[in-house]
């Protein structure tokens, strides 16, 4: 991107040549040099080299907000990035003077700068009928917090410090992240104790419990490292999938806190966070890929040509990986969750010693279903028992392991060579099994095909995975507006 600058009258031949090719009304030299002579309440700025101009723009700052007065571009140099970047720069004055809304006007059949304004946060507020004299068009009016291009450009610098909070499920959490990769803090608070005796989560548990932790975790991730309110560019919360009660926690929240601060909010799919997770943990991951996304509430195998770009392959047609690992644990009674107490049994079992469905391992799509496999331990158990056997715990949990993973590294391996991927990703709290871990690693290994895989601690729900998919989608100007509302089946890439 070009060098941008504060424009002095001695760039002025070239502005106006700037300017003289892109408008049909083109300002005058004395409309210049009135405007540089007001230092107050103008900031107008150039880009290019000292030997070469490629475009210009600026802004008055008024008491509703800074008003963009012109802004142009060589067209040779449109589409470079120079339009853009000299809106974030322009944006990034205002805010630096207290300026907190800015706005403008734009053809009504420009939809390149339309696409442009959107992409930095600006939204559509009116019409102006007929508004340029040369060529009769309407102009649409766009206003943008001055926050939102603000909080873009320092993630482009990869400066950005953002707070994400998460509460889809059973965990609440809250993570401070500096420009996407840097965790200054990741709290937190597990609801598991709580719906243990039930052996699932409880929807109605899961929302109050929230309610109750939210407010402490979010200061203990501030206080952790080491920032305020004032320090953050950005908000990022998860507004779905997930259950619903328990997202609206964090979305009401989030909104609150948005509108309280003036920071732009970022909605991030919980999804894409599990994917980003490993990102996190491997900065060379990169697209295209397929990512396997196993939790207690999901089971998606995903296409990923480039980054925000999601391919739902498969997913489950029944229980999710997750809720399988903990409906068997409940069953034999070795406690919640169960993912974490069979893999511990696994180690010490043979997984050949039951032979358990391989469900749908043969059926030529990417879809899983484990609700079949659940009844068959459900079977084995039954008929053990009626037959006075006791049942070999490690061997049960070890052959039902096995059944699941066969399946998973199956259509993992058929997933990465149909689409030809070099890199493969494995996220959600499933991923914390460490055979699932082993057997995917060697199967994609041997089919040239590298995993990355998030630490242990980012396996589970958390809110730095959705700190880093935050980040993303704030280089790409995707804010969420506040009557946005919590989904509980948002699709990924949403
Ligand atoms: O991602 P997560 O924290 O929550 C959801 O988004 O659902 O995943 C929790 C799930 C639980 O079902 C838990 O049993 C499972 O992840 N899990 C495991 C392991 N550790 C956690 N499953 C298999 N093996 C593990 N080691
Ligand atoms: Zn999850």
């Amino acid at each position: 991107m070009s060098a941008i600058r504060r424009m002095t009258p001695e760039d002025l031949n070239a502005v106006l040549g700037i300017e003289a090719a892109s408008f049909g009304a083109p300002w005058t030299r004395a409309l210049f040099e009135d405007e540089l002579a007001r230092e107050n309440d103008r900031v107008w700025l150039v880009a290019g080299d000292d030997d070469a101009l490629v475009g210009f723009g600026g802004i008055m700052l008024a008491p509703d907000g800074a008003h963009i007065m012109d802004l142009a571009v060589t067209p040779e140099a449109r589409r470079l990035g120079v339009a853009r970047g000299l809106m974030l720069h322009l944006a990034r004055e205002a805010a630096d003077r207290g300026v907190a809304r800015m706005t403008l006007e734009v053809g009504a059949g420009n939809t390149a700068a339309l696409a442009l304004y959107a992409s930095l946060g600006f939204t559509a507020t009116g019409l102006r009928p007929r508004y340029y004299d040369d060529t009769g068009e309407d102009a649409v009016i766009m206003w943008a917090d001055t926050a939102r291009p603000a909080a873009i450009l320092a993630a482009e610098r990869g400066e950005d410090l953002v707070l994400a909070i998460e509460s889809s499920c059973d965990e609440t959490a809250a993570s401070v992240m500096r420009g996407g990769t840097e965790i200054l803090s990741s709290v937190v608070a597990t609801q598991v104790d709580f719906h243990a005796r039930f052996g699932g989560v409880v929807p109605e548990i899961a929302s109050r419990k929230h309610t109750e932790a939210i407010v402490g975790v979010i200061d203990e991730a501030l206080e952790r490292a080491g920032v305020t309110l004032v320090d953050l560019d950005a908000l990022a919360i998860t507004y779905g999938p997930g259950l619903i009660g328990a997202l609206v926690v964090g979305v009401a929240y989030a909104k609150g806190l948005a509108l309280g601060t003036g920071l732009p909010l970022v909605g991030v799919n919980h999804l894409e966070g599990h994917i980003f997770a490993s990102k996190l943990a491997d900065p060379e991951l990169e697209p295209p890929l397929i990512a396997l996304v196993v939790s207690g509430g999901h089971t998606s195998l995903v296409h990923v040509p480039a980054w925000g770009e999601y391919h739902t392959l498969g997913s489950t047609l029944d229980d999710a990986a997750g809720e399988a690992f903990d409906k068997v644990a409940k069953l034999v009674g070795i406690g919640y969750p169960g993912g974490p107490a069979i893999s511990r049994l696994a180690e010490q079992g043979n997984p050949a010693a039951i032979p358990f469905p391989r469900a749908m391992l043969h059926s030529g799509d990417y879809d899983f279903s484990l609700s079949g496999l659940k009844t068959a331990v459900i079977t084995y158990v039954r008929k053990e028992e009626a037959a006075g056997r006791t049942i070999h715990l490690p061997d049960l949990a070890a052959s039902f392991q096995a059944a699941v993973i066969d399946v998973q590294v199956a259509k993992a391996v058929r997933a990465a060579t149909e689409y030809d991927v070099r890199h493969f990703c494995l996220g959600g709290g499933v991923a914390a099994n460490t055979a699932l871990r082993e057997a995917l690693r060697s199967a994609l290994a041997d089919n040239g095909v590298r995993l990355s895989v998030p630490p242990f601690s980012l396996c589970t729900d958390n809110a730095a995975m959705i700190a880093a998919a935050a980040h993303f989608r704030l280089t790409r100007g995707a804010f969420l507006e506040l009557n946005a509302e919590a989904t509980a089946s948002l699709p990924l890439g949403v």
